[in-house]
């Protein structure tokens, strides 16, 4: 038997609405293939939206998301904000108010690395070989939401976190870490700041509750030297907004590309999916983005939103295929890669359906 499943499509700012279209037609595909009923509204949110309405995120668009089962979103900013501090409307402001709107507290950035990407990294492959990390990301806490001060002379963002923050995202990121490989890493700086300590204090107290997972505190600061030393240590990393913003980028160079990572933002009730790298401004509108991260992200909501395994492995496998058959977008492409096999946004997505059907 199909289910059926509504869902938000949000292409967003720059290469967002090239990308997004491709992980929509994998649904599509999907729901022809496995006879599922999945029905698509679309919205808008960010720079676009601004445009449209003066609202990086107008209330129809948040109605919308609060009556879909899951949102497939692209990406958001544009490069006119981020060289003019003054701009008091921001897309990221959207992107923000969305996460907090829906209570999607937990960001789950999947780090995996097809070996056919082993040459696309700046890494060397030795080192990156079987890496295989789960970031869980706190995502409506820290100083993204803390309290906002500005004078003339001086700005401060306030860190802060309250103990069943701390706890809910721990929580998820310890039963994560029980159906792999039973180690957990929380990250914070608790050597500095208060907040950190709040951080460790609970997540110590939730490791009680897990004696079959191995747990470690990390600093920060350490944590992003062993992440590109040493990859292979890490299994489940828990971490708060702002660290795990950081640490997440840096970990992309794990998989080979920016173009390459999926998240998925979830919470008490609709799950958001979007790949982690964002509007890329510089390459906009040139139909050369890589479509793998958005594809990717609906594998997730097959999975994770809908408990359609089998559907999403397949998705993951046809992207599997076709890196195999060799074809590449630029930013996974290397100077052994035959030039014949790069193609752009289109021709690699249609790559992807092909493998699917
Ligand atoms: C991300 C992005 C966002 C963030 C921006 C666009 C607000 O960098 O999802 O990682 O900082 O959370
Ligand atoms: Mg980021």
């Amino acid at each position: 038997m199909g289910v059926d499943k509504k869902i938000l499509v949000i292409p967003g700012d720059g290469i967002g609405q090239e990308v997004t279209a491709w992980g929509q037609k994998v649904l599509v595909t999907i729901a022809e293939n496995y006879k599922h009923n999945f029905v698509f509204e679309e919205g808008i949110m960010g720079h676009v939206a601004i445009e449209a309405t003066g609202n990086p995120l107008p209330d129809e668009t948040l109605e919308k998301a609060r009556r879909s089962d899951a949102i497939l979103f692209g990406a958001i900013g544009h490069a006119k904000y981020d060289n003019d501090p003054s701009l008091k409307v921001r897309p990221e402001q959207g992107l923000l108010k969305i996460r907090k709107e829906l209570g999607l507290y937990a960001n789950l950035r999947p780090i995996k690395l097809f070996d056919e990407l082993l040459e696309a990294s700046s890494i060397k492959p030795e080192i990156l070989r079987g890496s295989d990390i789960l970031f869980f990301r706190e995502l409506t806490g820290d100083v993204y939401f803390g309290e906002k001060n500005r004078t003339e002379n001086m700005a401060s963002d306030l860190m802060i976190y309250h103990r069943y923050e701390v706890e809910r995202i721990a929580r998820k990121a310890y039963e994560a870490a029980r159906t792999r490989r039973k180690k957990l890493c929380s990250v914070d700086k608790a050597n500095v700041l208060e907040a950190s300590r709040l951080w460790r204090e609970v997540v110590q107290g939730i490791a009680k509750e897990y004696p079959d997972v191995e747990t470690e505190h990390m600093f920060i600061d350490n944590a992003a030297m062993q992440l590109i030393k040493d990859p292979k240590r890490f299994d489940v990393v828990v971490t708060g907004n702002l660290f795990g913003d950081i640490l997440t980028d840096e970990a992309s160079q794990i998989a080979g590309s920016m173009g390459m990572l999926a998240s998925a933002s979830i919470g008490d009730s609709v799950g958001f999916y979007e790949p982690i790298h964002g509007s890329a401004h510089d390459i906009a509108g040139k139909g050369i983005a890589n479509p793998l991260a958005s594809i990717l992200s609906a594998a997730l909501m097959l999975d994770i939103s809908f408990g359609l395994k089998n559907e999403s492995q397949r998705v993951i496998k046809a992207v599997e295929a076709t890196l195999k058959q060799g074809y590449r977008t630029m930013d996974i492409a290397n100077k052994h890669t035959d030039n014949h096999l790069v193609m752009g946004t289109d021709a690699m997505g249609a790559k992807v359906l092909e493998n699917l059907n």
